[in-house]
């Protein structure tokens, strides 16, 4: 069972999770208006990640027996100055997900909670990749400047898909 400090914790981040996957589809749409499709790809698939993130914490949650508790999504940002900075909004924000994630493991270490620390050790991992995932975009956009070289940098994330991990990963 679940404890009640854990279950809201959790049910905090079920929110964080759609709130990231509604920021990835605002900057999408933001992306589309200017014409950086692959970059919007990039950021669908972000999005598709985010919603798997939160679906995996809802069937945890429901396993352990609590109530899933969904709370009122806020309204990301719609307009970005560069897509620059779309993307250091989005390094910055996987990082705070991060610490997100890592405050839920001291709560559950805290409270004893093993399955808790074994059921996120598998966003420990996640964020790992989250972050070296974004970064490695962002630096491409830093090295390749947002001239007429974007353009074949857009054309490689349009090839971006998401995979959903393997079963029990
Ligand atoms: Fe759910 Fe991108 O972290």
């Amino acid at each position: 069972m679940i404890s009640k400090k854990m279950e809201k914790a959790i049910n905090d981040q079920i929110k964080w999770e759609f709130y990231s996957a509604y920021l990835y589809l605002s900057m999408a749409a933001w992306c589309e208006r200017k014409g950086l499709l692959g970059c919007a790809n990039w950021m669908k698939v972000q999005r598709e990640e985010e919603i798997f993130h939160a679906m995996k914490f809802y069937g945890y949650v429901i396993e352990r027996g609590g109530a899933v508790a969904l709370q009122a999504i806020d309204a990301p940002e719609i307009d970005w100055k560069s897509l620059t900075a779309v993307f250091e909004q989005t390094k910055k924000h996987e990082q705070s997900v991060t610490k997100r994630i890592n405050d839920l493991m001291d709560l559950a270490m805290k409270e004893k909670d093993h399955a808790a620390v074994i059921f996120l050790q598998w966003y420990v991992s996640e964020q790992v990749e989250e972050e070296a995932s974004v970064a490695a975009v962002l630096d491409k956009i830093k090295l390749v400047g947002e001239g007429p070289s974007l353009y074949l940098l857009d054309q490689e994330l349009a090839a971006w898909v998401f995979t959903p991990p393997a079963k029990g990963a």
